[in-house]
């Protein structure tokens, strides 16, 4: 098949794919095959999830939040969804947890613009904070799975028991994920805490400590 056609092809599975999903059809290229380069793709992934009303997290938002950061970054970070000030302002963790992430990040020699590139579970805010429910998160879930793809991260870690349960496909809780190396999309992947329940209870503290030493040893050793 020629590539024209191999794409129209790849489009076509995934319009059939979304039917059965979802019962409709919304616009879906990051999903098909493109020879755009990887940065290209990943704005055009922003602006779908900008026009994307897969779940009725699109009722409420403010602003999506697509996530930000370097391509090829050494950690993929992964939250559960943008909060009030996320969703005001469109990026993530730019609140009280995001300012805490960042100083975590910057333990262990990392930074968000430099070498990270930080996402979400869901790209819009649930009401009131919420958790996402699974309806959510599985509408969601083909623009995270399409940005790690293309970014290629070293190391995803997970922050917080919705993202590490969802990618790792456990149920166990935090308290028992945190700190284990998991796999996801054969890129190694590690769960912590969320910044806004180590700040509820600060000894956790400890325990993130370890982790980000994990994470920093496997950077350091690959
Ligand atoms: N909490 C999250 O899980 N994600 C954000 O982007 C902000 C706060
Ligand atoms: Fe679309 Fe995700 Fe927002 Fe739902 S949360 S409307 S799936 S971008």
């Amino acid at each position: 098949m020629k590539p024209s056609s191999l794409v129209e092809f790849y489009n076509l599975l995934n319009l059939i794919e979304d039917y059965f999903q979802y019962g409709f059809r919304q616009e879906h290229p990051p999903f098909a095959l493109s020879d755009e380069a990887p940065e290209e793709q990943i704005e055009r992934i922003s602006r779908q999830i900008a026009q994307c009303k897969k779940c009725d997290l699109h009722l409420s938002r403010t602003h999506t939040v697509a996530g930000e950061g370097v391509l090829n970054p050494d950690v993929m970070i992964i939250g559960e969804g943008p909060g009030g000030d996320e969703d005001r302002i469109g990026r993530p963790f730019i609140g009280k947890a995001g300012h805490y992430l960042d100083t975590w990040l910057k333990a262990v020699n990392l930074n968000r613009f430099k070498n990270c590139f930080i996402s979400n579970i869901v790209k819009c805010r649930p009401p009131k904070n919420r958790d996402p429910e699974i309806a959510e998160s599985s509408a969601c879930l083909p623009y995270l799975e399409r940005q790690i793809d293309l970014l290629k991260p070293r190391i995803i870690l997970t922050l917080g028991r919705i993202s590490s349960q969802i990618l790792t496909g456990e149920t166990a809780g935090i308290g028992s994920l945190h700190g284990r190396l998991f796999t996801y999309r054969n890129i190694p992947l590690l769960p912590t805490y969320h910044p806004s329940a180590v700040l509820r209870n600060q000894s956790l503290r400890s325990a993130v400590w370890e982790d980000l030493k994990i994470l920093r040893s496997v950077l350091d050793d690959a």
